[in-house]
């Protein structure tokens, strides 16, 4: 049975394909390598052995989707494609709706003309904008504040109307993931953004290797045991681990539409991250406070309970884990696929 991965070079899509083709999937990746790297794609390769069709090519060129579905029998698409960074997309908002929104339409379109009817789609706990109630259950309401979320809001509620249409044909699984990260147990893959990351945890692994000489800790008056933001910290193998759950589910099921949050339901904070980090490298790891980033909220956690029930769906990797495959992919890879 062969999946389409798109965006299968980034940082969650290559911990899915190994998933997938160590439990036997054919694959087939499309990523245009906007933010990634062709030796993600070799080191996929040589931690299963296998060998897989890859297609670089945007997601919004509708005759290279075309081209992959006139060439192989795709059953269903786990659809990573997308832009995720949450301060460029108020920059370059178009290019966020170009490519997270249109690109997302091409594909069901090319996907509804050749019959293939399963989509798993990236979604995002930032479509819960500021949680109402922590854990967040997908009951929840939802809402954005910057263009990457309304993005996703938006395919969300596009692929909604999808499936409505034809109720009988769609079957198509939204996955709301809280805060991804961790590396692949053996150090050959992870998360390698480019420039200065953004997101906490590549951000601290560069200040242990010496890289980044301090972390700026964004608020410590956030009305949390520390004071500094709590976070659903989860560990991209187990993230990776729900894809191949969601896709067992849509089998099983036929066709419908559903939303499972993917996360530990563990709030974490900054500061513990810092130091849970500091003693699991043993390196020195200085961080000065610094103002609120606009945006934040204080705290979000997930409510898993339903993942965990219809998918039969458990996290296996610890807050510990998470950082040592975190420290580990760093150690190994100080500058990441370049290294
Ligand atoms: P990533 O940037 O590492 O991976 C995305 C991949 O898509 C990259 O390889 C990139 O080159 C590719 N891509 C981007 N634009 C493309 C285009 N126009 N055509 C083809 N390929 C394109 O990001 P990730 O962390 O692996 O995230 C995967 C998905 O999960 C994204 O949709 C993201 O919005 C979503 N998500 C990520 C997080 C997170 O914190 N990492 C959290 C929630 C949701
Ligand atoms: C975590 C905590 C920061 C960096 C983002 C997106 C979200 C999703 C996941 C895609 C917060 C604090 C961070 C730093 C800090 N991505 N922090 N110093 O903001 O929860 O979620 O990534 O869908 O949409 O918004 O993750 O890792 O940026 O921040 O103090 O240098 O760490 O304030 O409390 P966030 P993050």
């Amino acid at each position: 049975m062969t999946i389409l991965v798109t965006g299968g070079a980034g940082y969650i899509g290559t911990h899915t394909a190994v998933q997938l083709l160590e439990a036997g999937y054919d694959i087939v990746v499309i990523d245009n390598f906007h933010n990634s790297h062709i030796e993600a794609i070799e080191r996929v390769k040589r931690i299963t052995g296998k060998e897989f069709p890859l297609i670089k090519a945007d997601i919004n060129d509708q005759s290279a989707l075309e081209a992959i579905f006139q060439q192989h029998k795709i059953k269903a698409v786990i659809h990573f494609a997308g832009l995720k960074a949450v301060g460029e997309s108020n920059q370059i908002p178009l290019a966020y709706y170009r490519t997270n929104v249109a690109g997302t339409v091409g594909l069901c379109e090319v996907m509804e003309r050749h019959n293939c009817n399963t989509l798993v789609f990236s979604s995002s706990a930032t479509v819960y904008g500021n949680p109402e109630q922590v854990p967040i259950p997908e009951s929840s309401k939802t809402s954005a504040t910057n263009p990457y979320g309304r993005s996703k809001l938006m395919v969300e509620e596009i692929l909604a109307d999808t499936q409505r249409s034809r109720p009988d044909f769609w079957n198509i699984t939204l996955l709301r993931y809280f805060n991804p990260i961790g590396a692949h147990p053996s150090g050959q893959i992870g998360e390698d953004p480019n420039d200065i990351p953004n997101n906490l945890l590549p951000y601290v692994a560069q200040v242990a290797t010496g890289k980044l000489r301090q972390v700026n800790v964004f608020g410590n008056d956030y009305n949390t045991p520390d004071g500094t933001g709590v976070r659903d910290y989860i560990h991209v193998m187990d993230l990776s681990a729900g894809h191949l759950k969601a896709l067992e589910h849509l089998q099983n099921t036929g066709s419908g539409f559903h939303i499972f949050n993917l996360g530990t339901g563990r709030g974490v904070s900054v500061l513990e991250i810092i130091e849970k980090f500091r003693e699991i490298s043993g390196q020195p790891i200085p961080y000065k406070i610094a103002p609120r980033r606009p945006g934040d909220v204080a705290t979000c956690y997930a409510d898993p309970t339903k993942a965990q029930k219809v998918l039969g769906w458990n996290t296996q990797y610890g807050l510990e884990d998470m950082i040592k495959h975190t420290w580990n992919w760093q150690k190994q890879n100080p500058n990441g696929y370049r290294s």
